[in-house]
């Protein structure tokens, strides 16, 4: 018997719901099929339009395209949680595949007698990295940041000469260089803007000079942070309190301020204090891209600025305006789709053998939240 997929649709905009990606698109469908030959994939109709993806194009693609999907399914692939109340079409031994809330969220989702796979439980090795949907997220949602900081700011990125006078380029300062900073600085730096970055792990130098920015050395081994699985460690309150003062004068000076500093499990840590926002000058923009996303997630409130609302603009200050959007990648919701359904046709590739679900894979078992010992280990690892 042929394995099915089921891709459901996750926007419901009727009901408030922001989520405009799609966890499967037409084009990685013919890539799917070459990897598992026979495989079916049902499409819950309207599930890519917010994407760019019509269901004309999922059925050319050789998809079927339903109006709910009834069918229980071997495989659900979502990006987001479901309701914990909604009947999933899963299989009893399928699996349902998408980013958890952490902790005991994903337990209803397995109710009805199917795995879960949490894919931020993807362990950070280079084999992991096509099944990444963290990185392939992060990255567009840095790229997006810049270009919702354009929509606020009251002045140019690039230095522009003109008639009527010149502009000089913004002064644009990245805090946490991982994948979403290094792209949040690359596009800055395509605008034309002027870049500076900093990061407690020192060895990102290089990377921020390789895309012509500056990097901010504090000169002072106590802000460097060993982390382990290339994710940094947390600091102990004193320490954070010392990198915010040295941080201030490079944050008072900037035009923009874009954060992304997460330390995995715990509080995204405060670096843009509320008296340095009000340092800052009129008409800057602060991205705080640590305002929800997998701290709100994991129950633990707050970014890198306490003046920010997860999913709010604020203005603070003398009219310094805070983005606390959660969910950029899906500002480019086609793109974010795309790259999200080349992650789970490489996932798919080592979870189905023989054309049947096997968790043996050290990668998809590490997923496992469902598993017994996953269990064990994940509460092992809270308590340490
Ligand atoms: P993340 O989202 O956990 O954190 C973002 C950045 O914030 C990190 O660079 C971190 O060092 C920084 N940060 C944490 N505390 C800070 C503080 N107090 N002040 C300033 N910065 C602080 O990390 P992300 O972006 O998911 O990845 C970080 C790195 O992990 C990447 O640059 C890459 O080298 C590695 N990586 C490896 C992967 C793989 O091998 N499969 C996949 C993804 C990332």
């Amino acid at each position: 018997m042929s394995l099915k997929i089921g891709i459901m649709h996750e926007a419901n905009v009727a009901a408030g719901g922001r989520e405009r990606r799609v966890a499967m698109t037409p084009d990685a469908i013919g890539r799917l099929e070459k990897k598992l030959p026979g495989v079916v994939v049902q499409v819950e109709s309207g599930a890519g339009m917010l994407a760019g993806f019509t269901d004309a194009a999922y059925e050319v693609a050789g998809a079927q395209v339903v109006k709910n999907l009834k069918d229980k399914v071997d495989v659900l692939l979502r990006i987001t949680m479901p309701d914990a109340k909604a009947k999933l079409p899963v299989k009893e031994g399928g699996v349902v595949v998408c980013l958890t809330s952490g902790g005991d969220s994903w337990k209803p989702l397995a109710a009805g007698g199917a795995d879960v796979l949490a894919l931020e439980k993807l362990p950070r090795t280079s084999r992991a990295q096509a099944m990444d949907v963290l990185s392939s997220q992060a990255n567009l949602g840095g790229y997006a940041a810049v270009l919702g900081v354009v929509q606020k700011l009251p002045r140019l990125m690039p230095m522009l000469m003109t008639s009527a006078g010149s502009s000089k380029p913004a002064n644009v300062l990245v805090l946490g260089v991982g994948v979403a900073g290094l792209q949040a600085i690359a596009t800055a730096r395509r605008l034309g803007a002027q870049v500076k970055a900093f990061d407690v792990r020192p060895e990102v130098s290089e990377q921020i000079m390789s895309l012509g920015a500056k990097p901010v050395v504090l000169d002072d081994p106590s802000v460097a942070v060993e982390g382990k699985g290339g994710y940094a460690g947390a600091m102990d309150a004193a320490g954070l309190l010392h990198l915010q003062n040295l941080l201030a004068p490079f944050i008072a000076e900037a035009d923009v301020v874009i954060s992304t500093a997460q330390v995995p499990g715990r509080a995204a840590p405060v670096l843009i204090s509320a008296d340095v926002v009000s340092a800052m000058k009129a008409g800057s923009v602060i991205v705080d891209m640590a305002a929800g996303g997998f701290n709100k997630a994991n129950g633990i409130a707050g970014g890198n600025c306490p003046l920010s609302r997860a999913d709010e603009v604020v203005v603070a200050g003398h009219g310094v305006t805070i983005l606390g959007e959660t969910n950029w990648p899906s500002m480019v919701a086609g793109d974010a789709s795309r790259f999200w359904a080349q992650n789970m046709v490489n996932l798919l590739g080592i979870m189905v053998v023989d054309g049947k679900l096997s968790f043996a894979d050290e990668l998809v078992g590490a997923m496992r939240v469902s598993d017994k010992r996953q269990e064990t280990r994940n509460k092992m690892e809270a308590a340490a």
